[in-house]
């Protein structure tokens, strides 16, 4: 029973291409999936807030009513439902779905328009860093607020603007495939990278790796970590300008010179990754490559007309993103 209609839907994403550049003030090209959390909440009279799907000291939900607090806002007591479809732990960005969805949940229940999504998104990231400990950069939570359907979406995160792309795939497929693979490596793999950018830049005397042009004067493996950054941030703009010109099978090279890239020069792959690669060129991908943060889970593949993805893989299409419902 929910008399009060009080529910919230945060999708997760896929980057399509552009990764490990949102804390260097790159850009990326990630999309909403169909696929999310929603969050439910009914009202109570007790004077808190819980979940029957949370622990107690769950973290987001900690962050959520705390950095909501903060900002002024007087929350209502409330029991919130958390259902999701989204698969755990493959790389779909399944805790900014979560963060997402909870905000505007409670957003919803004292009856107020959500933050703006700039405003919205950074919050998310503040219940992230703050409260779970994870360091991440605004590009899943921006995916998740931002998505529409048939388009993705090129964020500039130095200017922190963005635009919508259109990404028409006609009968060719974009499916993840999870590499089984556990990322227990995941967290402190990805704080060392962010740590080893933030030297080259300094290195270099620029701001961040957005402004390096010239890699080649770095120790290793600090110009490789460099040189990936550079060239990713290039094939952003090439995979834009393969999707305008409605051409995959550039897009899909965009996706293996993206993998090679994340496999040598900045070393977040991992055997399970490489075989779930090799799986999905096997089964006649045009590209495929490592998403997400690395160590382990998805590959994402972009599959031609007659191709069969991979048994287990997900198929995903640009879908609207998170909102009350
Ligand atoms: C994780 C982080 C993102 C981004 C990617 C790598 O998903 O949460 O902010 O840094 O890794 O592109």
């Amino acid at each position: 029973m929910n008399p009060h209609g009080i529910r919230a839907f945060a999708p997760g994403r896929v980057n399509l291409i552009g990764e490990h550049t949102d804390y260097n003030e790159g850009l990326c090209l990630p999309f909403a999936v169909e696929r999310g959390i929603t969050v439910t909440a009914e009202l109570r009279d007790d004077g808190r807030i819980l979940s029957p799907d949370l622990a107690d000291d769950d973290p987001y939900l900690r962050g959520a009513t705390e950095e909501l607090r903060a900002s002024g806002i007087e929350l209502s007591a409330c029991t919130l439902a958390v259902k999701s479809d989204l698969p755990q732990e493959a790389g779909l960005s399944s805790s900014a779905a979560l963060c997402v969805s909870l905000v505007l949940a409670l957003n919803a229940v004292v009856r107020r328009d959500p933050p703006p999504p700039l405003e919205l998104a950074k919050l998310c990231q503040r219940i992230e860093n703050d409260y779970t400990g994870v360091e991440t950069g605004l590009l899943d939570q921006l995916a998740s607020i931002l998505g529409e359907e048939g388009r993705a979406v090129r964020l500039d995160m130095r200017s922190l603007e963005w635009r919508q792309v259109d990404l028409e795939l006609g009968d060719h497929v974009l499916a993840v495939l999870d590499s089984g693979s556990s990322r227990s490596l995941a967290e402190s793999g990805y704080n060392e990278r962010r740590e080893e950018c933030r030297r080259a830049a300094e290195l270099l005397g620029v701001d961040s790796l957005r402004d390096a042009t010239d890699p080649s004067e770095l120790p290793d493996p600090l110009d490789r970590r460099a040189r990936h950054v550079i060239t990713e941030n290039e094939r952003v703009d090439a995979a834009v300008r393969a999707l305008q010109a409605g051409d995959h099978e550039a897009l899909g090279e965009l996706l293996d010179a993206s993998h090679r890239s994340l496999r040598d020069d900045y070393e977040v792959s991992v055997p399970e990754v490489e075989r779930a690669v090799e799986a999905c060129k096997d089964a006649g991908a045009l590209g495929a490559r490592i998403m997400g943060g690395g160590f382990g889970g998805s590959v994402l593949a972009l599959f031609p007309p007659g191709a069969e993805p991979p048994s287990g893989s997900l198929r995903v299409r640009p879908s609207r993103g998170a909102r009350a419902l």
